[in-house]
């Protein structure tokens, strides 16, 4: 199953609530949001149905992510369901890590392997100010006890944003290479309507890496297979890899392969859409499987997404104004 550029459908991104603990200042309206109506959310049973259909369609990875996925209660019950799932080669979850010490153990009893983990600063003060909530102490013991589970490989995520934590990539790598986890940097992106992004606050990739390189010499080791949204390097000295994000100033449309689905089971096809296809009403309908199947592929082939592309167009000729686009916001629809 290909889309209008040829892409296959790979990747599923579901995100299990929008709720979230935190406030980040780069994901979410402070006061602005409407919450999902919580009989609108997707049962468990209607996720692990959609993600059987999405794998049967050739998709090969789930990433469960929100809001903040570990505020639903009994994720593990889904994750033992999804880990299941014949034809899938991997599971993920991406948690802001205030709830992590305590459910760690239960999600690799579950069979979750590995997890990704925000991680945008180590100054207790700044992570207030950046999150509005929570305690950045919790999230490192968070992250501690997933590692004493097992759960391997742990990622550290984090948004640059300029003159907010941009001082403190290197602080980060370091912290990283001690405790031998992986590090991922994310340009600060324009997504949904409210987080004013303007393009003077996004670091790019070169600016990242040239201040990572001052202190550690890295070599490009590219992405992983040919889909990830990732750049990866190793340190020359042996110790570690990390990687950069960069969807704004080296754009991957040509070869985004992700699909999303919120809380509510709206169909998304891209991180920077304006809406997506009720799925839930037609799983709420009594659709047969074929049905539902022949739905997401008539979505999939019909795909023409390339908003990062265009963006960066746009961008570099000083015409791009984030407000002009209407999306969806990043907390209904998971990173
Ligand atoms: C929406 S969060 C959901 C999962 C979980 N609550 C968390 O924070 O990891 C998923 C990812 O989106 C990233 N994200 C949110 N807003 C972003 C932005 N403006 N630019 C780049 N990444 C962003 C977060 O850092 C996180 O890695
Ligand atoms: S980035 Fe994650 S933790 Fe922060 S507000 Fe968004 S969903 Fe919540």
């Amino acid at each position: 199953m290909r889309d209008s550029y040829s892409r296959p459908l790979k990747d599923l991104r579901i995100s299990v609530t929008d709720r979230c603990n935190f406030r980040c200042t780069y994901c979410m309206p402070y006061d602005e949001y409407v919450w999902i109506d919580k009989h609108e959310i997707l049962t468990f049973e209607e996720i692990a149905r959609l993600a059987s259909l999405f794998v049967g369609l050739g998709a090969d990875k789930i990433r469960l992510t929100g809001g903040e996925p570990l505020l639903r209660r009994g994720l593990d019950k889904l994750i033992t369901r999804l880990a299941r799932l014949e034809g899938l080669k991997d599971l993920c979850l991406t948690t802001n890590g205030a709830l992590l010490a305590e459910h760690a153990s239960a999600l690799a009893a579950a069979g979750l392997k590995r997890i990704n983990v925000s991680l945008d600063t180590l100054d207790p003060e700044k992570f207030k100010r950046i999150r509005q909530r929570g305690d950045l102490a919790r999230v490192l013991e968070g992250i501690f006890a997933a590692r004493a589970e097992g759960i391997h490989p742990i990622k550290l995520n984090a948004v640059v944003e300029r003159g907010v934590n941009d001082e403190d990539i290197l602080d980060l790598v370091e912290f990283a290479r001690k405790h031998e986890f992986s590090m991922r940097f994310i340009e600060y992106m324009d997504v949904g309507n409210s987080n004013n992004w303007i393009s003077e606050k996004m670091v790019s990739k070169k600016e990242i890496i040239e201040k990572i390189i001052s202190r550690y010499p890295l070599r490009e080791v590219g992405r992983d297979g040919s889909h990830a949204p990732s750049v990866d390097y190793e340190f020359v000295d042996g110790k570690g890899e990390i990687g950069v994000i960069a969807s704004v100033t080296e754009p991957f449309c040509s070869s985004c392969t992700r699909a999303r689905l919120t809380a509510d089971g709206k169909l998304v096809t891209c991180l920077f859409a304006e809406s997506g296809f009720d799925l839930k009403a037609l799983v709420r309908s009594g659709a047969s499987d074929d049905e539902i199947r022949a739905q997401v592929a008539t979505i999939w082939s019909a795909r023409t997404d390339r908003y990062s592309d265009l963006r960066w167009d746009s961008v570099r000729s000083g015409r791009y104004q984030a407000r002009d686009h209407k999306k969806i916001e990043m907390i209904t629809l998971g990173g």
